[in-house]
């Protein structure tokens, strides 16, 4: 008899996205905001976990050089990262890390992908094998940094899906209405998701996004979506002083319980747009 994890890998490859020439075609999804230190990359980890318990082959990009890194959230101390490929001393497959749930973490400081990306160091093939690696996953998570610099807008307009966080604060709200400003003005139909983080309930959550897209729409002209909240949950804290996603350590608190409800909403949502080009393949011919 199939055991669950095994039946939802089977209905999840059966929904894998192909295009007209059969080949597969994963799923981008960018995490981003304006102000710094609004919970993305507990976001990024514990969302990629859910998504590989739903049975998707998960790719989590480390894009942040800050000090809240993944590799200290999970306690893991990669011996190598992107610097070491493009040093010629190891392959993109080479450097991944093994993460919670069968998740594969590519270390990739920004430094690093803005030396590939805008500078053409180590040119194509290394662009040739980040566009293979991708192939092998049915979604690609991007935890970038915060703000507005040249990488982390490209992660966001390479993306299907961009989730944006903010705070109920109202310089967080500013920076993401800012952020939103720079993202809209490279790209017209980017589909963005607000989550609101660190709230006390679903109605300041709902406040916050009422006044965001109504600003957004009214000045920008386009369209933000809901896509929910996580409560303020001292659980986050607790999470990351033990090193281990919050998800595995406090899996009944009220953090987790909402974050297991985005995790179905995002994963399920529409269809992808193929803009044809590789995640990296398109980075390159931007910058080159
Ligand atoms: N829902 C939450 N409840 C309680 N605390 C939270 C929550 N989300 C995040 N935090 C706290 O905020 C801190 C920052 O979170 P995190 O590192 O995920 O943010 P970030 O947006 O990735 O930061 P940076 O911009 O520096 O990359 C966490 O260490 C945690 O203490
Ligand atoms: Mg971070």
């Amino acid at each position: 008899m199939l055991d669950q994890a095994h039946r939802l890998r089977e209905l999840a490859l059966a929904e894998r996205h192909l295009t007209s020439d059969g080949t597969r075609v994963s799923r981008r999804i960018s995490v981003t905001s304006g102000k710094g230190g609004v919970g993305k990359s507990n976001f990024s980890l514990n969302f990629a976990i859910l998504a590989a318990r739903l049975g998707r082959k998960v790719l989590l990009i480390d894009a942040d050089t800050n000090l809240a890194n993944l590799d200290i959230l999970l306690g893991v101390s990669p011996k190598y990262n992107l610097s070491h490929v493009l040093a010629g001393l190891k392959g993109v497959r080479d450097i991944l890390v093994d993460g919670p749930e069968g998740i594969s973490i590519l270390p990739a400081a920004s430094g690093n992908l803005e030396q590939v990306l805008h500078e053409g160091i180590g040119s194509g093939a290394i662009i040739a094998d980040l566009n293979s690696l991708e192939d092998d996953y049915d979604i690609v998570v991007m935890d970038t940094g915060a703000g507005a610099s040249r990488t982390v807008l490209d992660f966001t307009l390479f993306s299907d899906i961009i989730v944006l966080l903010t705070t109920s604060e109202p310089t967080s709200i500013t920076d993401a209405y800012a952020m939103v400003k720079l993202i809209s003005a490279e790209k017209a139909d980017v589909e963005i998701k607000l989550l609101v983080n660190l709230v006390r309930n679903k109605q300041e959550a709902v406040e916050v996004f009422d006044k965001l897209s109504t600003v957004i729409n009214h000045f920008l002209k386009i369209e933000v979506h809901y896509l929910g909240y996580l409560p303020r949950d001292i659980s986050v804290e607790r999470a990351v002083h033990m090193q281990e996603p919050f998800i595995n350590a406090f899996p009944k608190s009220p953090v987790s319980v909402q974050l297991k409800f985005i995790a179905r909403k995002l994963i399920q949502v529409g269809e992808i747009q193929d803009d044809g080009a590789g995640l990296f393949g398109g980075f390159f011919r931007r910058g080159s």
